[in-house]
C-alpha cells in the first residue's frame, strides 16, 4: 500500500486482518456460539483488563486476580511476564472458569522488551523505516517468548510541546513522519500473521490528540478545530490502522468538551463508522474512572457512557465489572452494547490463536533462547548509534582513539537510566552505564577517568521525582563547588572531556512535564567549569525531549544528542564519538531557543503579517521583541562527520494534471571525508488554498548512503495525493494552483522550485 495515499485518503480502511472472508465466517460462527453460552456476568468479565502487578505503570494494584479469573471476571491481564507465570494464569482461566475462555496478556512493549532500543523519539530520529520495523519485530519476538501477546504500542500522538514529558514516547511533531513510523511499528509487531507465536497484537494509542494537551501538562485538555485534527493530528492513528493494527487505546484527555474515553463521536462516528475500524478498543489506565473527575457523573454513569461511546475493554478501573450489570437492569445500557464489546474482545483472542492453543506463547525454551540474544543486542547497538543527532561540531569529533578521556557528569555512571523511560521490561540493574559501555567498546586503547561532577539537580526533591522506578543517580550532598573541583582534578590529565549531562530518563515520560527546558543549573555550572579548563569538551546530551540549548550552542564546541539509546547505548555512544559510526540522526521535533516560543514547529501557518525573509524583528509583524522566530535547531536537522551538497531541484515538468505525476530530482554529493548517510527531505507548500495552508509540509524522504566523494541523483515522485488536504467541510481534496517543492537536509536549509496543479 502506498502509505501516503493511505494517510490522506478518506475511504474506509482496508483491514488486512479481515481480507479472508471464509476465515471471518468461521470466526463469527465460533464467537456466536460462545456468546450464546455466556451469562451476562461472563460477558462483562471479558471486558475487564487487570494488572498483573509487575511493571509499575500506574497506581492501581488489582486484587483477587486468581479468584476473578476462576469466576470468569477477567478478560485480560497486563504487566505480567514469564511463560511459567502466564501459563499458570492461563490454566486457571482455561481449566477452572466455566467456559474456559483464554486470557489475553498485554504489556507496555514500547521500545524493545528486555533488549531496549532507543526511546521512540530517538528511533524517529533515525528516519530509517526498515530499522524501526526491525526494532518492533525484535520486540515482538522477545515479548512473545516471555508469554505476552498484546503490546500497548505504537504511540503515535503528535506533540509540538516539549514541555510534555510523553513527547519522548512518540515520533515527534510531524504528521507524515509519525504516520510512516506508525505503519512500520504495526507491521513489525503483527508481522504477516498475528496468530504466529512470535507476533504481537498492536495497540495504537492514545486515541486521540493526547499530545496536544494545554500547556504541555500531562492529561490536560485539548480543544482543536476539526480541520486541524484531520490534517495534522489524526493521520498517524489512521495510518497505523491502515497497516492493520488490531486494537486502539483511548486517551485520557478531554477533546472539545468530551473526554476521549466517553466520546462517541471519536470512538464510534469517526473510528468505527468513518474509518471502518473492526478491532478492539481498550481504555487507558483507569480512564473510565477518571471520567468522574472530568465531571461526567458517578462510576455507574461514566461506565455506561464509555461503553456506549464505543469502549470495549476497561483497563484496571473495574467500572465495567462493577456497574454494567446494574446499568443493564436499569436499561441504561443494552445487551447489544455489551455483546458488541465482548465480540471485539473475543475476536482479538481468536485472531491471536488463543482458542486454538491458549499456551501458544508459553514456551520456556523460547524464552531462554530468544530473549536478549546476541543478534538483538548487536542490532540495538546499531539502532542506538543511528538515533544520535549531532547538533554541533567545531571539528572536535570524531575523537582519536588515544590518550585519556574524562567522562564527567551525573549521566556518566548510571546504567539504570540508559534504557530510557517506558522500558518497563528492560533489565535496568544490569544495563551498562556510559563509562562501562565506552570501556568495553574501546578496550585498552584509551584511558577513561570519570566523576559525578554535579548532582542531577540542585533540588533534592526534584531529583527524587526524576529518578523514580529504580533509575537512581547517586547524590552528593556536599558543597557543589567542592564536587566540581574534584571533577576538575579528575579531568586534569585528560586530553578531552566528555560531559555526560542532561535529563535523567524519568525527567520525561508519563507525568513528567517540565516548564524549564534548560539543562539543570547544577549541571550548567559544571559544564561551564569544564569549558573553562580550555580542554576540548564534547557535550553528550541525554534527553527525552527537545531542550533549550541556546547557551550550550554558543559555548560548547561539540554536542551529540543521544536521547536514551537503550540497552546498548553506552557502546553505541563510543562508536559515534570515536568515528566507527558516522552520525546520521535528524531531529523529529524542533528545538526552540526558549520555552516562550512553544509551540514552535516547522509546519506552521504563514499569518497575515509574516516577517520578511531573513528579518529578525519588524514592527507590526508576527514576531517577538526579545527573540527571533527561528528555532535553535529546526525539524529535520542533524549534522554528520561528512558534509553533503545539494544541487538545484530538477522538475520534469512545470505543471501536472490531476492524474499525472511530477518527477522531482536533486543531485546529492558527499563532499566530506567520511562515508555517511543523509536524510534527503522533501517538503511541499500549497501557495493558495480555500483554507490557509502550512508554510511547509514533509511529504517524502529518503535515507541515502554515500561514500566520500560520491554523488547520486535522488528522485521523488509527486502526485495529486501529496497535494490533498481536508478543507473546511472535511473534504479531502487537492486544489489547482501554485505549489512549491523544497528539498534539503533539514526543514530550514532547502532548495526550492515552483510547479502547478491544473485541472
Ligand atoms: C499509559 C499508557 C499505558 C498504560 C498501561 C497508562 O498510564 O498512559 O500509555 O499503556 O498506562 O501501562
Amino acid at each position: 500500500m502506498n502509505i501516503r495515499k493511505g494517510i490522506l485518503s478518506c475511504s474506509l480502511i482496508a483491514f488486512s486482518f479481515l481480507v479472508n472472508a471464509q476465515d471471518n465466517n468461521k470466526m463469527n460462527q465460533f464467537i456466536d456460539g460462545l456468546l450464546s453460552k455466556m451469562t451476562i456476568e461472563e460477558k462483562i468479565g471479558q471486558l475487564n483488563l487487570v494488572t498483573g502487578g509487575e511493571a509499575t505503570t500506574g497506581s492501581v494494584v488489582s486484587t483477587d486476580v486468581e479468584g476473578k479469573i476462576k469466576a470468569g471476571n477477567i478478560g485480560g491481564i497486563f504487566s505480567m511476564s514469564s511463560p511459567a507465570k502466564i501459563r499458570k494464569a492461563q490454566e486457571l482461566a482455561v481449566k477452572e472458569s466455566r467456559l474456559g475462555i483464554p486470557i489475553i496478556f498485554g504489556m507496555d512493549v514500547i521500545h524493545g522488551y528486555k533488549t531496549a532500543f532507543p526511546i521512540p523519539l530517538g528511533l524517529a530520529a533515525t528516519w530509517d523505516m526498515p530499522l524501526i520495523r526491525q526494532t518492533a519485530r525484535i520486540s515482538a519476538v522477545e515479548a512473545t517468548a516471555d508469554g505476552i501477546n498484546w503490546t500497548f504500542s505504537p504511540m503515535v500522538d503528535i506533540s509540538r510541546d516539549p514541555r510534555w514529558g510523553r513527547i519522548s514516547e512518540g515520533s515527534g511533531e510531524d504528521t507524515y513522519l509519525t504516520s510512516r513510523i506508525a505503519k512500520e511499528m504495526v507491521l513489525g509487531y503483527q508481522g504477516d500473521d498475528v496468530s504466529k507465536n512470535n507476533t504481537l497484537l498492536a495497540c495504537v494509542k492514545h486515541f486521540a490528540l493526547y499530545g496536544a494537551g494545554e500547556a504541555g501538562r500531562d492529561y490536560h485538555s485539548t480543544d482543536m478545530s476539526l480541520h486541524r485534527m484531520y490534517n495534522e493530528y489524526l493521520p498517524p492513528y489512521k495510518a497505523a490502522l491502515e497497516a492493520g493494527a488490531m486494537s486502539v487505546m483511548t486517551s485520557f484527555n478531554d477533546i472539545n468538551g468530551l473526554p476521549a474515553t466517553a466520546n462517541r463521536w471519536l470512538l464510534t462516528d469517526l473510528l468505527r463508522n468513518e474509518w471502518g475500524f473492526k478491532g478492539l478498543v481498550v481504555t487507558d489506565y483507569t480512564a473510565v474512572n477518571e471520567l468522574i473527575d472530568h465531571g461526567l457523573g458517578d462510576l455507574q454513569q461514566v461506565s455506561a457512557l464509555s461503553l456506549q461511546a464505543g469502549v470495549d475493554m476497561d483497563m484496571v478501573g473495574e467500572g465495567f465489572l462493577t456497574t454494567l450489570k446494574k446499568s443493564l437492569e436499569e436499561k441504561r445500557v443494552t445487551e447489544v452494547d455489551i455483546n458488541r464489546a465482548v465480540r471485539y474482545v473475543l475476536e482479538a483472542k481468536y485472531r491471536l490463536g488463543l482458542f486454538e492453543d491458549p499456551y501458544r506463547y508459553c514456551d520456556e525454551q523460547r524464552a531462554k533462547k530468544e530473549i536478549s540474544k546476541k543478534e538483538h543486542l548487536v542490532f540495538a547497538r546499531e539502532a542506538a548509534a543511528k538515533s544520535f543527532v549531532l547538533l554541533k561540531n567545531d571539528q572536535i569529533l570524531p575523537l582519536k582513539k588515544t590518550g585519556t578521556v574524562a567522562v564527567i557528569g551525573p549521566l556518566a555512571n548510571t546504567g539504570a537510566n540508559m534504557p530510557g523511560t517506558w522500558s518497563v521490561s528492560a533489565d535496568h540493574a544490569n544495563t551498562q552505564s556510559l563509562v562501562e559501555g565506552m570501556r568495553e567498546a574501546l578496550g585498552s586503547k584509551i584511558k577513561i577517568t570519570t566523576h559525578l561532577g554535579s548532582n542531577l539537580t540542585d533540588d533534592k526533591a526534584l531529583q527524587e521525582r526524576a529518578t523514580m522506578f529504580g533509575r537512581t543517580i547517586p547524590r552528593d550532598e556536599r558543597d557543589p563547588e567542592l564536587i566540581i573541583a574534584e571533577a576538575l582534578k579528575t579531568a586534569e590529565s585528560a586530553d578531552v572531556i566528555v560531559a555526560a549531562l542532561g535529563e535523567s530518563s524519568e525527567m520525561s515520560g508519563e507525568s513528567s512535564s517540565r516548564t524549564d527546558l534548560n539543562i539543570p543549573a547544577s549541571q550548567r555550572r559544571l559544564l561551564e567549569a569544564l569549558l573553562n579548563t580550555g580542554k576540548p569538551v564534547v557535550l553528550v546530551l541525554f534527553t527525552g525531549r527537545p531542550l533549550t540549548l541556546t547557551w550550550e550552542h554558543e559555548h560548547v564546541p561539540a554536542i551529540l544528542n543521544v536521547w536514551f539509546g537503550g540497552t546498548e547505548a553506552g557502546k553505541a555512544i563510543a562508536d559515534v564519538l570515536f568515528g566507527d559510526i558516522n552520525p546520521s540522526g535528524k531531529l523529529p521535533a524542533t528545538f526552540p531557543q526558549n520555552v516562550g516560543q512553544i509551540p514552535l514547529y516547522y509546519s506552521h501557518k504563514n499569518t497575515g503579517r509574516p516577517l520578511a525573509e531573513g528579518a529578525w524583528f519588524q514592527k507590526f509583524r508576527s514576531n517577538y521583541l526579545d527573540v527571533s522566530n527561528e528555532p535553535l535547531y529546526p525539524f529535520g536537522y542533524g549534522l554528520s562527520y561528512s558534509t553533503f551538497e545539494y544541487g538545484d531541484i530538477i522538475l520534469d515538468k512545470k505543471a501536472i494534471k490531476r492524474n499525472e505525476t511530477l518527477k522531482v530530482s536533486i543531485d546529492l554529493k558527499n563532499t566530506g571525508n567520511y562515508d555517511g548517510e543523509e536524510v534527503v527531505q522533501l517538503y511541499i507548500r500549497d501557495m493558495v488554498g480555500s483554507i490557509t495552508r502550512p508554510v511547509k509540509e514533509l511529504k517524502n524522504f529518503q535515507k541515502v548512503f554515500l561514500k566520500k566523494g560520491e554523488s547520486k541523483r535522488i528522485d521523488f515522485t509527486i502526485s495529486e495525493e501529496d497535494l490533498k488536504f481536508y478543507d473546511l467541510q472535511l473534504k479531502h481534496i487537492a486544489e489547482p494552483g501554485a505549489f512549491k517543492v523544497f528539498i534539503g537536509g533539514n526543514s530550514r536549509d532547502v532548495k526550492e522550485a515552483d510547479f502547478e496543479l491544473t485541472d
